[in-house]
């Protein structure tokens, strides 16, 4: 095998579970796993708080300099740092999620956050999920799973997830704002969601957890250790 650092792309549909899976798998293995929608997330907010529009490009570019976005640890869970500040429960609220996939579509925007994700997969084996890690983040990358699953079972997760966080949202709400992100990141120019052709299709429409983490572990011993 060779030396180098160790890097497993889970790419595939908002809300089909793949942060739950990529952070079991990182778990098992003690590799340190990265969320990317986070990024793209605590970006948008930062839109949000400094009332920059979507549409404004050249001042979105003009703060891409000023934007740190980092991960840390707090009482054993990833918290995500916005220029220091702990946003973990805000990047999840709907305002947020309504307006992440217009944000993520800005080539400047993505070129930004690759270069901020590459560089957190220098020297260490990691984890990392989203849209395009296995087909423009690392395409080398030794493991590629791109998962899916029936969108109403998505949504249906999805807002049984934030009712638990006490949001105030519709299942309705919930399933149109899934549609739509599924819509802008297969459509838009910019490093569109695509299965890249050595990926392994994971469709968790039927599979709880276990079975999930199972098949992934199952594919990364293909992989890293074949007979
Ligand atoms: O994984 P998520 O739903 O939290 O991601 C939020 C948004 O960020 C999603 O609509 C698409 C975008 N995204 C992206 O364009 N590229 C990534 N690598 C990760 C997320």
């Amino acid at each position: 095998m060779d030396k180098r650092n160790i890097i497993i792309a889970i790419d595939g549909y908002s809300s089909c579970g793949k942060s739950t899976v990529a952070k079991a798998l990182a778990n098992k293995l003690n590799y340190i796993y990265i969320d990317s929608g986070a990024m793209y997330r605590a970006l948008t907010l930062y839109l949000i708080e400094h009332h920059i529009s979507a549409n404004d490009i050249e001042k979105i570019k003009s703060h891409l300099s000023d934007i740190e976005i980092k991960f840390d640890l707090k009482d054993d869970k990833t918290i995500v740092l916005l220029n220091g500040k702990d946003v973990t429960s805000k990047i999840r609220e709907m305002n947020v999620s309504e307006l992440v996939s217009e944000v993520s579509s800005i080539k400047e925007v993505r070129k930004a956050m690759v270069v901020q994700q590459q560089k957190m997969a220098e020297n260490q084996n990691i984890v990392m999920d989203g849209r395009d890690i296995g087909t423009v983040v690392f395409p080398n990358a030794q493991v590629k799973i791109f998962m899916m699953a029936d969108p109403k079972v998505r949504a249906d997760r999805r807002f049984k997830e934030l009712q638990l966080a006490g949001k105030n949202v519709t299942l309705e709400e919930v399933f149109e704002n899934l549609a739509h992100r599924d819509y802008q990141d297969t459509t838009r120019k910019e490093s569109p969601l695509t299965r890249s052709e050595e990926a392994i299709v994971l469709d968790n429409t039927n599979l709880n957890q276990e079975q999930q983490l199972d098949f992934v572990i199952n594919e990364v011993k293909k992989v890293l250790s074949p007979k």
